[in-house]
């Protein structure tokens, strides 16, 4: 990172916070925002902002009367874009902000969602320097300021229900940013907590993202943590939800997740027919696949355990392929 590069994207931050307010179209964003169940509170915890809609707003704003080197800074960081006729224009233009922080509260890259329904509904910042997309989480930096709010860490899909569900006071949550929940992201996640949720929205994308996530989840599973699952109803994202139902019955369902265990075997049971032989063979061989990834040992025997119950077998007989375990004890099956 150069030296100033930070201090840039604090100012587009402040310059978007400060349109929010003072922009001709700043009542309009002030009502989305309203219309979404946010309070003012919640709109500065996160710094929400408001790129105004020409062309050269935060480029005039930051680089007025400084060294054109500062010109190509700006460029770099994707605040700007430079077309091939080499004319600058702002990135972000007429859309709500969301500034995403590093752990330390730098700002590092911006969400920023249109305000109808036009596409793309949320334009992220590209790679730069100083933002890698699939390792940084969205709102992890506020959930750090909270003091005790480490014991879980709940993952969802988008700004929107990391934000409403502060607004709900709901604080352990963070964003994967759009991918599904990265390997990087997984190991972030459980430095930070021993206990993960993975909530993704109630659509096909969202089912995909979670079994996505555990796959990637398996290699960081190590002795200590929890990963669980919540599956919401069809249609519904958390933001929805807790705007719905509130926090009580939102934090229930939280209780009522799937542990990892639970998920794996009923999806795969999805996938294979553990009652013909066909189905039990690839079930083995995916199962294998899945658990030998698995670090912590615990984790690996009870899974193996509840492999073995489905494939309806005893331990001591079949050894998975490549299993770690052949040199050791059979665990006793249940
Ligand atoms: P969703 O499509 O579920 O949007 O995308 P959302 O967060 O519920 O948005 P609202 O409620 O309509 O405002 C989930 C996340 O995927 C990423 C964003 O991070 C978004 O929050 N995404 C989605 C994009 O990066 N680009 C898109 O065009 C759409
Ligand atoms: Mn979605
Ligand atoms: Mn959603
Ligand atoms: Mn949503
Ligand atoms: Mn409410």
């Amino acid at each position: 990172a150069q030296a100033d590069d930070y201090s840039l994207m604090q100012q587009a931050a402040d310059y978007y916070q400060q349109q929010l307010q003072q922009h001709a179209n700043g009542p309009a964003v002030q009502q989305y925002l309203a219309k979404r169940g946010l309070s003012a509170q919640t709109i500065s915890d996160f710094q929400l902002g408001y790129a105004p809609d020409g062309w050269d707003g935060v480029l005039q704003q930051l680089s007025n009367g400084k060294p054109r080197a500062l010109r190509e800074q700006l460029v770099e960081l994707k605040l700007v874009n430079r077309n091939d006729n080499g004319r600058e224009y702002d990135f972000f233009r007429d859309r709500l902000m969301f500034p995403i922080h590093d752990k330390r509260g730098r700002v590092i890259a911006f969400g920023g969602r249109i305000l109808n329904d036009g596409q793309p509904k949320y334009l992220n910042s590209p790679e730069t320097r100083l933002f890698h997309k699939g390792r940084e989480l969205y709102g992890l930096y506020q959930v750090r300021q909270q003091p005790g709010h480490l014991k879980q860490l709940l993952v969802v899909e988008g700004y929107m229900d990391v934000v409403a569900l502060a607004e709900h006071d709901i604080r352990f949550a963070v964003a994967c940013l759009g991918t599904a929940t990265t390997s990087d992201q997984m190991h972030t996640l459980f430095r930070y907590s021993p206990k993960v949720i993975c909530c993704y929205d109630g659509d096909r994308a969202g089912r995909d993202a979670a079994w996505r996530a555990l796959q990637n989840a398996l290699p960081q599973l190590k002795d200590g943590v929890e990963l669980n699952f919540v599956f919401l109803p069809d249609g519904e994202d958390p933001d929805s939800l807790v705007q719905k139902e509130g926090k009580a019955a939102f934090m229930a369902r939280l209780e009522q997740a799937q542990p990892l265990k639970q998920y794996l075997f009923e999806h795969l049971l999805q996938e294979f027919d553990a009652n013909t032989d066909g189905g039990k063979s690839a079930l083995l061989v995916k199962g294998s696949e899945l658990i030998k990834q698995i670090p912590s040992s615990f984790y690996q025997e009870i899974l193996q355990q509840k492999l073995d119950n489905l494939l309806g077998r005893s331990s001591e007989r079949l050894k998975p392929v490549n299993s770690r375990q052949q040199a050791r004890p059979a665990p006793a099956t249940i």
